[in-house]
């Protein structure tokens, strides 16, 4: 970095100021800067793509308009508003830092980087993103996107996978930043997601071809380098969907391990129940880090002394599709309930 540390970078961070002023994707929370709405897009956005969001961001905001309503809603409905999003600690975060928002700070959204932080499950791209797009703060937001865009446009082979990359490649942001950073943050997500892909990237298109070293280079290909492997860890996993004449059983699951607070099914039974046991479908389910491998046993409980019993004896809830719907379960599960449904249509 030291070579170019001299040189004048300021003119692409303005062309790319230009290139966002005509093609800036018209997304429901650019009409807006409202700290609360932008913080609410930048968590939804952060590992969901537009598309797959924006009815959630929509109907979440029309729910919780500020962070007054949300700090006072019930956990499970902010769930079940994430339900379909994924990553549902973020949808617990939220609540928290809601609550935080009225508690710590009188109601009023902090407008200062290092206050915005300390908010639950805010890091330092959100408190980035929303103190440059809601209070002029002049700090990149970095993300995938940046690490993408700035290894090729310098042709930097720093491993992205590195733990210093997000120092370094802040630093390398702040040779181009020019004065409007929240406009700067948001054409570098545009830009990252639209022009600057991971694959097949549309360099012919891009507002900033004449200053990418990649690009002249015929390196685009080569670029990010991402040297370590994170590898997901293999986890088995067994429920059991316990039902008689339409109802089954559920639990909530803890805050701790993978699907916080997620509703599931009971993940064993008493051997009474074991003649029970009708088919058995095993499920791929990939998250972040963790391969789940996961047994479902259909368990129609035929005898009503062995249901109530079990009942009896175990804490769980008793639920059925429709009561299903109000609650959040993980993806797997919830096929699961539908394809039952689907099949037999009485539950
Ligand atoms: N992804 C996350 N936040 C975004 C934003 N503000 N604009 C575009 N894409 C985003």
């Amino acid at each position: 970095m030291e070579k170019i540390e001299n040189a004048d970078f300021k003119h692409i961070g303005n062309q790319l100021l230009v290139w966002y002023k005509k093609n800036a994707r018209d997304l429901p929370f650019r009409q807006t800067k409202d700290p609360y709405k932008i913080w609410i897009c930048e968590i939804v956005f952060q590992q969901t793509r537009i598309q797959q969001g924006l009815n959630h961001y929509n109907n979440f905001i029309k729910r919780f308009p500020d962070a007054k309503t949300l700090a006072e809603a019930d956990e499970n409905e902010v769930l079940l508003y994430w339900k379909g999003l994924g990553y549902y600690s973020r949808a617990i975060n939220v609540h928290k830092a809601a609550q935080q928002i009225m508690n710590e700070f009188g109601g009023v959204f902090p407008d200062e980087y290092d206050e915005i932080l300390k908010l639950k499950g805010v890091g330092k791209y959100t408190a980035a993103a929303v103190s440059s797009i809601c209070f002029d703060g002049k700090i990149p937001a970095v993300d995938g996107n940046f690490y993408r865009v700035l290894s090729r446009l310098f042709a930097d082979d720093f491993d992205i996978s590195n733990s210093r990359a997000f120092n370094y490649f802040s630093e390398l942001a702040h040779l181009i930043l020019p004065e409007n950073v929240g406009d700067f943050n948001q054409a570098m997500m545009d830009l990252g997601s639209e022009i600057c892909k991971p694959k097949n990237p549309l360099c012919g298109e891009c507002p900033l071809n004449n200053d990418c070293l990649a690009f002249s280079l015929h390196k685009i290909s080569e670029l990010p380098v991402k040297k370590k492997k994170v590898k997901a860890e293999d986890l088995d996993l067994k429920y059991y969907f316990v039902h008689r004449n339409g109802q089954f059983l559920i639990q909530q699951r803890k805050d701790d391990f993978i699907w916080k607070k997620l509703f599931e099914f009971p993940p064993t039974i008493s051997d009474d129940l074991i003649p029970f046991i009708k088919s058995i479908k095993t499920v791929n389910h990939k998250l972040t880090h963790k391969n789940l491998s996961i047994e479902i046993f259909n368990v129609e409980v035929d005898s009503e002394d062995a249901w109530n019993k079990f009942v009896t004896e175990n804490e769980y809830k008793i639920t059925n599709v429709e009561g299903s719907h109000e609650m959040s379960f993980p993806k797997p599960l919830e096929n699961y309930i539908q394809s039952y449904d689907k099949a037999y249509g009485i539950l």
